[in-house]
């Protein structure tokens, strides 16, 4: 598509392109694992490695990560959207999610967290920061280690993006979308070799 340079404006709101849809795992007063739908959600440190989460108070999960300060993340593949999705529409406050998706779990060796199984990827996490921004909480949390399913990581070591099949979440027309095709190597597709990096 050729863009003109017309611009027109809709306003400041919570939208951008795209969002990723992770779960967050945590437990309650009485160990019961609650697994909440999140996109308000990014990487934002490298050393420490960090991810940060905006949570509503309102949520189960926001009462949890007070009570615990540590999460898991899941990470769901494309074939784990119906799901994900349930996660995101009822409340750890009504239903037992586990229970209702017939997912099973052990405590983490390392934090106070539910290890969910049958996801490819998970993070553990230890809340380092917390910051109120308004409508949500912002959790920073510190990854103290990641949990690679054993069939991902057989002949490399870090899966890719096609391995695992996470998908996005479009918040302006509220739908999921796979990741399409390969466009290129980063740090490498925009290289001029006639300016120095
Ligand atoms: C795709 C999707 C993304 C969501 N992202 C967030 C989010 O980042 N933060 C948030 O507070 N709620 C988010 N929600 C809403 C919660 O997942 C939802 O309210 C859920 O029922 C909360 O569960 P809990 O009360 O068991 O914690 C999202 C929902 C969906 C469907």
């Amino acid at each position: 598509m050729n863009y003109t340079n017309e611009l027109i404006s809709i306003g400041p709101r919570a939208l951008s392109y795209p969002n990723p849809v992770m779960l967050i795992a945590t437990f309650d007063e009485n160990k019961i694992p609650d697994i909440m739908a999140a996109s308000w959600y990014g990487i934002c440190c490298s050393e420490p490695p960090c991810v940060n989460v905006s949570v509503r108070k309102a949520r189960k999960t926001y009462d949890n990560l007070i009570l615990n300060n540590c999460f898991t993340v899941l990470v769901p593949s494309e074939e784990m959207v119906m799901e994900a999705d349930f996660t995101g529409i009822y409340s750890g406050h009504k239903v037992d999610k586990c229970k209702e998706l017939d997912l099973k779990y052990t405590n983490s060796e390392i934090i106070d967290a539910p290890v969910i199984e049958g996801f490819p990827i998970l993070l553990e996490c230890k809340v380092i920061n917390k910051i109120e921004l308004g409508s949500h909480t912002q959790f920073i949390g510190r990854i103290l280690d990641i949990k690679v399913n054993k069939s991902l990581i057989e002949n490399k070591k870090i899966p890719t993006i096609k391995d695992v099949k996470p998908f996005v979440y479009d918040s302006g027309t509220r739908a999921y979308y796979s990741i399409g095709k390969f466009l290129g190597d980063a740090y490498k597709i925009g290289l001029k070799s006639n300016i120095n990096t």
